[in-house]
């Protein structure tokens, strides 16, 4: 297959739906909008070029306007082979003149060769969901080193990755780690990933959650998010850990603890977001009950074993509807949805605008710190000032009509002192 140089999306012919959509996602992000109508007074990022690789949806189409709003140059290319939505690359192509290379289905070979295509933008910031353009970068692509400023990193697997290239001294340029603002993964990754995941899961089955015993695996601020909402649909909710505290967390929070290899039995629906690999493995597969289904939510499709599947399964899988594949084992049937790959954003739409506004607010806000501030960052892993991720809370309380009080002077005095007693 020959790349277009131009863009490389599905067909240019769905833009006009995907804009409806965008601009739908555009009312809910109120904080990225105030942001755009400063950009568009400053532009603060007037001659960076920026290459994004990030998954492709209506959401991550108001941040790449508003980044071009700002003066930026951008690109866009996915960060799963699964996640575009096919109507907003075309619509970023026709409607707002950005480059996109990212098409739902693309195999692995294509996913790389659209990352390529991103990069030969030459940026000067990387922005990232998962670090593929800085390790690509890193690894094949040195000669781009010398232009970059900076980067930003979405997610929890990125930062990970950022941090083991930093403390190897492999890491040569700042980058913002978005996910540890305060206003990013105690929303996006909680209340982002529970609802998106679980919808995700009730798009590709139609199963009733209620009555259903729900396996989650981990406790971080994914995994617990989805815990809470598959409790909130009725599920009988087991968690799986290993860190000692997130399991004690998750025992006081009310769900049932126990190992995998235990779980595995009793499960119905299981769902990883870990960030680390197989974690439902073939001893796993082994005992599971017929009619067992498996997912995935984090960010990369290692926590189900499916090369160990595929080996001990009889026969080729089914695909027995979108996104639903039957694999059998020892007789039995078990299922794997969306390929094992994020399941909020192969089988749904991800996470909804209105959280996104403030995972996307400071994706704006880190470019901008990083233009400004880059002369003063060494290379390594940065997190957003807490004045900014403070005034994004403050910003999306005031788009939500929320008023809160504030110290008076008396109050404030109190809790700088420490004579004061009973
Ligand atoms: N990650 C999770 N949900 C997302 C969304 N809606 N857009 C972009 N990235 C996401």
């Amino acid at each position: 297959m020959t790349l277009n140089r131009e863009h490389d999306i599905k067909n240019l012919e769905l833009a006009t739906g995907g804009r409806y959509r965008i601009e739908w996602a555009e009312r809910e992000m109120p904080v990225l909008r105030a942001i755009r109508e400063r950009f568009k007074a400053e532009k603060p990022l007037a001659g960076m070029r920026v290459s994004a690789c990030l998954h492709v949806t209506t959401e991550t189409a108001n941040l790449m306007h508003t980044l071009q709003v700002g003066g930026a140059d951008v690109v866009l290319c996915a960060s799963n082979p699964l996640s575009t939505q096919d109507d907003v690359a075309a619509s970023l192509v026709t409607d707002y003149e950005i480059p996109v290379y990212a098409i739902k289905g693309e195999d692995n070979e294509i996913y790389y060769d659209h990352i390529k295509a991103a990069l030969d933008h030459q940026p000067h910031i990387t922005m990232d969901d998962g670090a593929d353009l800085v390790s690509t970068i890193h690894k094949t692509r040195r000669e781009l080193l010398e232009g970059i400023v900076g980067g930003t990193e979405e997610t929890t697997t990125g930062v990970i990755r950022l941090r083991a290239m930093a403390k190897d001294g492999a890491l040569e340029f700042p980058v913002i780690a978005v996910n540890d603002s305060n206003t990013k993964h105690l929303f996006d990754n909680r209340y982002g990933t529970g609802q998106s995941t679980l919808d995700g899961v009730i798009r590709a089955t139609n199963l009733l959650i209620a009555g259903r015993t729900i396996v989650v695996a981990g406790y971080g601020w994914c995994s617990r998010g989805i815990a809470d909402r598959a409790r909130g649909l009725g599920g009988n909710v087991v968690v799986t850990e290993v860190d000692p505290l997130r399991a004690l967390e998750a025992l006081m929070d009310g769900f049932r603890v126990m190992p995998m290899a235990e779980a595995a039995r009793v499960g119905d629906i299981f769902i990883t977001a870990t960030g680390d690999i197989n974690v439902l493995d073939v001893h796993h597969f082994e005992v599971m009950k017929p009619g067992a289904l498996v997912a995935n939510s984090g960010h990369f499709n290692v926590e189900i074993n499916l090369k160990g599947l595929t080996e001990i399964a009889e026969g080729a899988p089914k695909l027995v509807r979108p996104y639903v594949e039957e694999y059998r084992v020892g007789g039995k049937p078990l299922y794997v949805l969306g390929e094992g790959r994020l399941i909020n954003l192969a089988a749904a739409e991800g996470h909804p605008a209105s959280v996104m506004d403030m995972s996307f607010a400071n994706q704006a806000l880190a470019a901008e710190y990083m233009v400004k501030n880059h002369a003063d960052l060494s290379s390594n892993v940065y997190t957003i000032p807490l004045a900014i991720d403070n005034e994004i809370a403050r910003l999306k309380l005031e788009s939500m009509g929320i008023a809160i009080d504030t110290l008076t002077d008396e109050q404030a005095h109190y809790l700088s002192q420490w004579e004061e007693g009973t």
